[in-house]
């Protein structure tokens, strides 16, 4: 099929890369023209594991463009997977959503279009992107687009760091359109896919006990609020793992082993109970605060959603009470911070807890190293605010001469390092876990003093 991405973020990009993966031919359409050139020269312009491989596997049916005039007449279906940032009062800012959809009304032609949300959009955008289309195509032809274009709804559901994976495998697929005949054609796209009848590229091997992908098909507004729901349950998951935290510090129970007692439960489930510092990223915070906004407008109170987000605020605090607990004055410490990615393999810092920790630091007066495998030039970049942080070349580095370090992000490579003289290289021998990450008795006996969040 004939298939255009509007937005190259890791949600579009992501699915044009995988869509031209299975075969489709793909127009992917940012207006940012550094992006689209880095894209034809075949390089990804932010860290996602194996999107690089898979863009160079599926090279052939992919076409990139800054021009709409380019990317939608022909198109069969066109998915908007633009950013929709934080606006005011938790909604989201829809501008360019608005402006997608404007554009997909001017330039569209006779070919019967399926226009998609993949973006996460509040609930009732189906309908308000539907009437943008047709009021673009009506001032710029001077009648009616009839029937040439329908709306439908496709929350995505993929994590940053496992974003290939989860597409090509994922736990289902959602797809909400008021007409048979709209979700058909989402069908047909999605159907190799649903059926796993394509051959797994060879650094993403199909999961063993994987079978066909459900499907659920329903109305726009069910997809919609599924996308959302979604999200705030795995956030007030975390939230709860990290409230019962609290008590568990208080009690002396193991979080680690609570955690897995709960979890295997098959009606709880194991994922999302890791306690820590809680969730940072793009989505949770976004999508709680448009939950609770939306259903504000409606005059319903979201007491559940509204306790996770202050749990989760709550933990990034702690860090620093932790701290204070431990060194007593902060002012004219030196604390390292190990990861500033918001979670492992990627280097998306959107909302990342390290960025608040290092302000919340230097604001006492405590002086911060940090350092991440791969989110260095991006802080640096992106947060000139944050200017005093000392970035460092290696996790050694950051560790020398520290008062106490923190475990902000679980990189893989940390839990690994030479402990034993890294201890002797600081000035007090500190470890506060903030993702019971590491081995504690390892940490001990290398001379630290291991403090965990919830222990
Ligand atoms: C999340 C959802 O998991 C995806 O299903 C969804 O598609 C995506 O949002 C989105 O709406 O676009 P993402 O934010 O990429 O994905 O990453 P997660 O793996 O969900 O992690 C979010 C945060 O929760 C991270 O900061 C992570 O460290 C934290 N977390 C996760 C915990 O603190 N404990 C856990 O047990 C799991």
């Amino acid at each position: 099929m004939n298939v255009t991405i509007l937005g190259t973020g890791y949600v579009g990009l992501t699915t044009g890369v995988c869509l031209a993966f299975l075969g489709h031919k793909v127009t992917c359409a940012d207006p940012v023209a550094e992006k689209i050139a880095m894209l034809e020269g075949g390089a990804v312009p932010f860290h996602e594991p194996f999107l690089a491989d898979l863009l160079a596997e599926a090279r052939c049916n992919l076409k990139f463009t800054t021009e709409y005039a380019h990317a939608i007449p022909g198109a069969q279906v066109i998915f908007i997977a633009v950013g929709t940032p934080p606006g005011q009062n938790g909604s989201p800012d829809l501008k360019y959503l608005q402006a997608a959809a404007r554009g997909i009304g001017e330039h569209m032609d006779a070919t019967f279009t399926v226009v998609v949300n993949k973006s996460t959009v509040p609930i009732g955008s189906g309908n308000w992107v539907g009437a943008l289309v047709r009021d673009a195509f009506e001032k710029r032809n001077g009648r009616k687009p009839h029937t040439s274009f329908a709306v439908a709804s496709n929350p995505e559901f993929l994590r940053e760091g496992s974003a290939l994976h989860d597409s090509l495998y994922p736990d289902r697929v959602v797809i909400g359109a008021d007409e048979e005949q709209t979700a058909e054609v989402l069908y047909t796209l999605y159907r190799p896919i649903l059926d796993q009848t394509f051959q797994p590229p060879p650094f993403l091997p199909r999961p063993e006990e994987l079978g066909a992908v459900p499907l659920i098909s329903t109305d726009l507004a069910s997809a919609e609020l599924i996308k959302y729901a979604a999200n705030a349950f795995l956030a007030l998951k975390i939230s709860y793992i990290n409230e019962i935290g609290l008590l568990s510090e208080k009690v002396g129970a193991d979080i680690a082993q609570v955690a897995k007692g709960i979890g295997l439960d098959a009606r709880i489930g194991t994922r999302f109970l890791q306690a820590g510092i809680g969730w940072g990223g793009s989505c949770f915070g976004k999508d709680t605060a448009a939950l609770v906004a939306t259903a504000a407008e409606y005059g319903l109170e979201m007491p559940i959603v509204q306790s996770a987000r202050d749990v989760n605020r709550r933990q990034r605090e702690r860090v620093i009470e932790k701290l204070l607990g431990e060194l007593r004055i902060l002012k004219g410490r030196t604390i390292g911070l190990l990861g500033l990615a918001f979670k492992p393999h990627t280097d998306d810092l959107r909302e990342a807890p390290a960025i608040d920790i290092a302000r919340k630091l230097i604001e006492r007066g405590a002086r911060v190293k940090a350092h991440d495998p791969v989110a260095m030039d991006r802080f640096r970049r992106d947060h000139p605010e944050l200017c005093d942080v000392a970035c460092c070349d290696s996790p050694e580095q950051v560790i020398r001469d520290c008062d106490a370090v923190v475990l902000v992000t679980e990189w893989p490579q940390y839990r690994e390092l030479d402990w034993e003289p890294l201890a002797k290289s600081m000035r007090t021998a500190v470890m506060l876990d903030g993702r019971l990450a590491l081995d504690r008795s390892r940490l001990s006996r290398a001379g630290f003093r291991y403090l965990g969040l919830a222990c």
